[in-house]
C-alpha cells in the first residue's frame, strides 16, 4: 500500500510499505478515507523529537472495516469507524479509569501509545491506505453508514476531543471567561468547546491571520501577539480584570512577539505561553494545557529546555491559587459524545479544515502546513 513515510527533518514521501495485516484476533484492518495532518506531526517532521526515519505518519483516523479478526464482536466488516488518536487496551487500570492516553498494555513500559507516533509504540500510521487497529471492539468508535460529515467525524480522532479536553482539564463552566493560547486546530478547537460549554467570552490568541480570522468566526475576540503584550490586550478588554480560565493549545514551541510565522529563524520561548496564562488568570482559576511538553527536545533554545525544563512563574501560580490541568487527550472520554453533537448539528468543528486532498500531496502540503501559508490550517488526507 501507499504511505507517507518520515525521510528526515522537513522531508516525507509517499512510498509503498507491506499492507498491514491481522495480527491478532482481536485486531481490524481499517481501508482510510481520511486521514489529518496534525500540529503534532510537525514535531516529528521537524527533527524536534526522537523520531527516526521511516515512521509512517498519521493518528487522526478514520474509514471502512474491510477485515476483522476471529475475536471482534461489535464491530464487523463494511462499518464507518474513526479511531482515537490513543491506541488503548479498554482493561488496564489507567483504561479502566477513562485515561485512555495512558494505556499501559498496548506500548509496554510507557503510559500510553498512538498511531504512527514517536515513542507510542509500534503501531504504523494511518496516511496510508490501510492501517491495523488492536483492540478494534475498543478502538473504534462507530459512525453512520455514507459519506456524511465526513470531515466533521475524521475531527474526533484527536482535535475536537483534545481541544475539549482542554476545556475540561480548565473546568470551564457556563458564563466564564476564557483565554485560550494558540488558533490552530486544538486552540481553535478548544475555543469552539468553550463555546459550546456556554462561555461568556472567549479569546483566541495567536499571529497567523487566518486563524484569527477562523476564531472570530465562531464568535471568539482574536487577540494578535505581534501587535502587543496578549496579557494587555485581554486585560483592556475587561476593564484591566483578567480571566476565569485559560488553555494552552501552543506547547514547548511557542514563539515571542514578532517573530516569523513563516519557518526558518523563529524566535522559540518555551515558557512564554504558561506564564503568560499564569498572568492573565484570575486568583482561583484554572489552566487547561494540552499544548505539547516534551522531555527530550534536540531542538531545544537551551541546555534546561533540551530535557523539557522550563522556568515557570510558580510563585505567582502558588499566591493566585490556580490550578492546571495537563497531558494527552484521553479522546474515549468524548468522542462519543461530540459525534452526536456532530449528528445533531449541534457543532461542526470542520470549519477549521482549510485543505482536502490525496495522498500523494502530502509532501507538498506537510511544507506549505509547516510554515503556516496559504491558509494551510488543517489538512485532511484522503488516500
Ligand atoms: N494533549 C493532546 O492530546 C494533544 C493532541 C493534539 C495536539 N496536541 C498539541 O497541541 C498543540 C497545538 O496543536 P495544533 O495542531 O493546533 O498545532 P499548530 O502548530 O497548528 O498550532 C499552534 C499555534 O500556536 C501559535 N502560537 C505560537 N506561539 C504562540 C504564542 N506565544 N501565543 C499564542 N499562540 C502561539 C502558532 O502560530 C500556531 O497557530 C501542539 O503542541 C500539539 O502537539 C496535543
Ligand atoms: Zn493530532
Ligand atoms: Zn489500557
Amino acid at each position: 500500500m501507499k504511505a507517507v513515510v518520515y525521510k528526515k527533518p522537513f522531508e516525507v514521501a509517499v512510498e509503498t510499505v507491506p499492507d498491514p495485516q491481522i495480527g491478532h484476533p482481536n485486531d481490524a484492518i481499517v481501508k482510510i478515507t481520511s486521514s489529518c495532518i496534525c500540529g503534532s506531526d510537525l514535531h516529528m517532521y521537524e527533527g524536534r523529537t526522537a523520531a527516526e526515519p521511516g515512521i509512517v505518519f498519521g493518528h487522526e483516523n478514520m474509514g471502512v472495516i474491510v477485515e476483522i479478526g476471529s475475536a471482534v464482536k461489535d464491530r464487523k466488516v463494511g462499518d464507518r469507524v474513526v479511531m482515537p488518536f490513543n491506541v488503548a487496551c479498554g482493561f488496564c487500570k489507567n483504561c479502566l479509569g477513562g485515561y485512555t492516553g495512558f494505556c499501559t498494555t498496548v506500548n509496554p513500559g510507557f503510559a500510553g501509545g498512538a498511531y504512527g507516533y514517536v515513542s507510542m509504540g509500534p503501531w504504523v500510521g494511518g496516511q496510508a491506505e490501510l492501517m491495523q487497529v488492536p483492540f478494534a471492539d475498543f478502538n473504534c468508535l462507530p459512525l453512520p453508514e455514507g459519506t456524511d460529515y465526513e470531515a466533521d467525524f475524521a475531527l474526533l480522532a484527536d482535535i475536537f476531543p483534545t481541544g475539549y479536553h482542554g476545556t475540561e482539564l480548565a473546568g470551564v463552566t457556563p458564563g466564564e471567561r476564557v483565554a485560550v493560547f494558540g488558533a490552530g486546530p486544538v486552540g481553535l478547537m478548544a475555543a469552539y468547546s468553550a463555546v459550546l460549554r456556554g462561555a461568556s467570552t472567549v479569546f483566541s490568541v495567536d499571529h497567523v491571520q487566518e486563524r484569527l480570522d477562523k476564531a472570530a468566526e465562531i464568535g471568539a475576540i482574536p487577540i494578535n501577539y505581534d501587535d502587543s503584550n496578549p496579557v494587555d490586550q485581554i486585560k483592556s478588554h475587561l476593564d484591566g480584570d483578567g480571566v476565569d480560565k485559560g488553555i494552552d493549545a501552543v506547547g514547548y514551541q511557542a514563539t515571542s512577539a514578532g517573530s516569523s510565522a513563516a519557518g526558518g529563524e523563529q524566535d522559540e520561548v518555551p515558557n512564554i505561553v504558561l506564564n503568560q496564562l499564569i498572568d492573565v488568570v484570575n486568583p482561583t482559576g484554572a489552566l487547561g494545557i494540552p499544548g505539547l511538553y516534551v522531555p527530550s527536545d534536540p531542538g531545544g533554545v537551551d541546555e534546561r529546555a533540551k530535557h523539557g525544563a522550563l522556568a515557570i512563574n510558580f510563585g505567582q501560580l502558588f499566591e493566585k491559587g490556580l490550578r492546571l490541568g495537563t497531558g494527552q487527550c484521553n479522546v474515549k472520554q468524548y468522542n462519543a459524545h461530540l459525534r452526536d453533537l456532530i449528528i445533531a448539528d449541534r457543532a461542526k468543528p470542520s470549519f477549521v479544515v482549510s485543505h482536502e486532498i490525496a495522498l500523494d500531496e502530502a509532501p507538498a502540503a506537510y511544507k506549505k502546513f509547516d510554515r503556516r501559508e496559504d491558509g494551510y490550517t488543517k489538512v485532511i488526507l484522503h488516500p
